[in-house]
């Protein structure tokens, strides 16, 4: 999969100015940048949210355009939402399947009604595969953050997902959740499914990525494989736009888990309490 010079912009706003990246089956990439840089613009373009003012989509190597977000969909492209956006009083074969419950005939070819049955044992099916069990019966509001997020990436499985796209997937999660997340993704890995994940959080990208890319106001300013680059790097590559600057001051902040583009050492936790205070003012 790949985007090539996708532009975007939204009246005065540019956000997106050229972006280009790309993405392998079975390959984790991260989506690094400061508030605003348009990593969301960039994933919406690519699940037919937005449509690019310029710039193309391929898939396989052929051009492709998604017009709704269902074109994409089809297509095998997954977003699992931040707050993996699941109907706590449903059952969990019925938030895997919302809004795309498989049908049956009933008495004959034309009264079709839901495939319940089905369902159940395709729900079965998907979690296995993330090694999660979970009955499939369970009302998702008794269910743990992490099992939620296991249903999330389920509802990508169950339709044949070839690309999950997760959007801050931990912003609401606590340190042991983000260590069942970077195996959620190694199963995504093994099942040659492509990932990429947009985080504030560098321990976590550094985690889970094989490459990423670090995005600054609607560009691409670098991008490097995990092994190629430090995170104080990346977290100056982030605020500052370039690494021509950088210097390397010894000892200072390594070992901290630092929020990107913040410079201060407090703990993530308070951080990302902050950021979703910020983020509820917004909308
Ligand atoms: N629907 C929209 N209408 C107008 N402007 C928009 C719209 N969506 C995004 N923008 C603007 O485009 C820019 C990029 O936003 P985007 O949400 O892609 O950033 P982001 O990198 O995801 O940031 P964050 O880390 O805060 O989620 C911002 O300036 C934003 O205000
Ligand atoms: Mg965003």
């Amino acid at each position: 999969m790949a985007l090539k010079d996708i532009q975007k912009t939204f009246g005065a706003v540019v956000a997106l100015r050229g972006v280009t990246i790309d993405v392998m089956p079975g390959e984790t990439f991260a989506l690094l940048g400061d508030n605003a840089a348009g990593k969301s613009t960039l994933m919406k373009v690519l699940t037919g949210v937005y449509q690019p003012d310029a710039g193309t989509i391929e898939l396989d190597g052929v051009t492709t355009e998604f017009p709704t977000p269902s074109a994409s969909r089809d297509r095998g492209i997954e977003m699992v939402y931040q707050d993996f956006a699941l109907a706590d009083n449903l059952d969990v074969r019925s938030n895997i399947f919302l809004g795309r419950e498989p049908q049956k005939n009933f008495l004959g070819p034309l009264v079709k009604i839901v495939d319940r049955k089905r369902m159940e044992t395709e729900t079965e099916r998907v979690l296995a595969r993330l090694d999660i069990p979970i009955p499939p019966r369970l009302k998702v509001k008794r269910l743990s953050g992490g099992q939620r997020q296991a249903v999330a990436i389920g509802r990508a499985l169950a339709f044949d997902a070839r690309l999950v796209i997760m959007d801050e997937p931990t912003a609401n999660l606590s340190v042991a959740k983000v260590d069942k997340l970077i195996e959620v993704t190694q199963r995504l890995k093994d099942l040659g499914i492509a990932v990429i994940i947009i985080t504030h959080r560098l321990d976590e990208a550094f985690a889970v990525a094989d490459r990423f890319a670090v995005m600054r106001q609607g560009e691409v300013v670098g991008r490097y494989r995990t092994n190629e680059i430090t995170e104080t790097q990346v977290a100056h590559l982030i605020s500052h736009g370039t690494l021509d600057d950088y210097v390397e001051s010894a000892g200072t902040e390594s070992g901290q888990k630092r929020k990107i583009g913040s410079t201060s050492s407090i703990p993530v936790v308070a951080e990302a309490a902050a950021a979703n205070e910020k983020k509820k003012d917004r909308s």
